[in-house]
């Protein structure tokens, strides 16, 4: 007999099936029991009687073969929480395909902290709630890649070991390569201006890794990093409104396709408003000194609290959760942000905060190769370094720009989670890859940071 799948037995009553999955729960009611068979679709009852002999030996995760009738059930038993919830499926053969050891908690209705959530990943990550985080995640990563490919943009794979370090600021992994020296990408930055004199408009979803020392709730040490970049812009505003773009089609497709996944969690999708609002970072800061007399007016950037103020500014003037800001510091921007030619001091670069936490950054590149020169030589890195990606320039550029999304932060913001590890399928940080790290001094007798100075502060 063929399987079917748990969610596909509902055109099947009266008739008999074969289903197989993992035992989500057991329920034993006298002579009767009742497994929950939890498959990739979804969970259908299944009632072992007139004696449970059936079931005798079977636990929660095993994972079973069984053969019987879909019944309806009787309407006090309906389950509207189920799309299966009308049915139950009338066990006749049950064949074991494997066995599991009993859980060191209740999978069904996980309450665990977040390092036995991470220490027991495999086996968490089959929690229906835990689940939903990365449907959506995924859902997203498509709709960025749908709305890029609509407006002409070519997808490409980005190297990610590279031979220089690109944001500066936040660190980088150095890796002992063949004897020599080489980097994890931070970012695919360098590539993706590079293609943006092949193709015009490309994109890339990508890993991206940064040596973060500290544990904080916003950062990993590698992340998905979704990259767009377009040349022939006429102005940096057209990033913004492509970013924008973006993000309105993120919140319609899940909207669309995550209802379920999104009632888990008691979410509701960020509100935008009309047009997400724009400042300048001086205005935030002058806004966020009004509101609150908290004094950051002198600082190069927001830092955590004043993303949060200025969100809840953004909620109740323009009805938006998100909002954009832009011109901070050149000095503090990597070295291929565009000096507002107004006021070289500040950038026509942006950040995308939402719900009060930076989810993009974006700008405009410096395209000319002499300007970037001198910019690399004024900032005390080595052309050398560069001449590779510097070819791009020296042979003709158009004025371009671009973006990168945080997947995971995306996600967080969007469920209210309290820590982007929780969106992170297997989150590495400075005391994890997979398992808990004993950190220790040891552990990193190798991470430098970048030469490149006058970079993006971490927050
Ligand atoms: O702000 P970042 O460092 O900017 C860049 O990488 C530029 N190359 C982007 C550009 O196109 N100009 O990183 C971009 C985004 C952040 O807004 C955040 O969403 C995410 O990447 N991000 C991280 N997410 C999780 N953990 C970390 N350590 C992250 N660092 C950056």
């Amino acid at each position: 007999m063929q399987r079917v799948l748990n969610i596909e037995t509902i055109k099947y009553i009266n008739k008999n099936v074969k289903v197989c999955g993992w035992v989500n729960s057991r329920r034993d009611h006298g002579g009767i029991v009742f497994l929950d068979l939890r498959d990739r679709s979804g969970i259908l009852q299944i009632v072992v009687t007139p004696t449970a002999e059936l079931a005798k030996d079977i636990k929660n995760e095993y994972v079973l073969e069984i053969e019987g009738k879909i019944q309806k059930r009787p309407i006090k038993m309906f389950n509207p929480e189920l799309e299966t919830g009308e049915i139950e499926l009338k066990a006749e053969n049950i064949n074991i395909l494997a066995k599991a050891e009993t859980l060191p908690f209740d999978l069904k209705d996980l309450n665990v902290s977040l390092p036995v959530l991470l220490d027991y990943r495999p086996i968490t990550l089959r929690n229906k709630k835990i689940q939903a985080i990365f449907k959506i995640e995924e859902e997203a990563i498509n709709s960025f890649r749908k709305t890029m490919k609509d407006l002409g943009f070519a997808e490409f794979q980005a190297p990610t070991i590279v031979p220089v370090a690109t944001e500066g600021g936040a660190e980088v992994f150095h890796i002992d390569y063949f004897n020599g020296d080489a980097y994890l990408a931070q970012s695919p930055q360098l590539y993706k201006q590079i293609l943006v004199g092949v193709f015009e408009r490309i994109f890339t979803i990508t890993r991206a890794y940064r040596a973060e020392p500290s544990v904080t709730t916003r950062h990993l040490t590698e992340y998905i990093s979704l990259d767009a970049e377009m040349g022939f812009i006429n102005s940096w505003q057209d990033l913004m409104d492509f970013c924008e773009t973006v993000i309105r089609n993120i919140f319609l497709d899940l909207g669309k396709s995550c209802q379920k996944e999104l009632k888990l969690f008691s979410a509701t999708l960020p509100k935008l408003g009309e047009k997400i609002p724009r400042l300048k970072m001086k205005e935030a800061q002058e806004i966020i000194f009004k509101r609150t007399q908290r004094d950051n007016r002198e600082s190069p950037d927001l830092e955590p609290e004043d993303e949060k103020e200025i969100y809840e500014f953004a909620k109740e003037k323009y009805g938006s959760e998100l909002i954009f800001i832009s011109h901070y510091p050149t000095k503090k921007r990597p070295f291929y942000t565009f000096p507002d030619p107004k006021d070289p001091e500040y950038t026509l670069s942006f950040d995308l905060l939402c719900r009060g936490l930076e989810i993009v950054t974006g700008g405009q590149r410096i395209n000319d190769y002499e300007k970037l020169v001198k910019n690399i030589k004024k900032r005390k890195m080595k052309i050398k370094d560069f001449k590779f990606y510097l070819q791009a320039f020296k042979y003709g550029m158009p004025p371009e720009g671009g973006f990168c999304l945080g997947a995971e932060r995306i996600v967080k913001q969007i469920l209210d989670l309290e820590n982007v590890r929780e969106a992170s399928l297997f989150p590495r940080d400075m005391a994890r890859i997979d398992q808990r790290l004993s950190v220790s001094k040891k552990r990193n007798p190798r991470r430098k940071t970048s030469s490149l100075s006058g970079n993006k502060l971490k927050k």
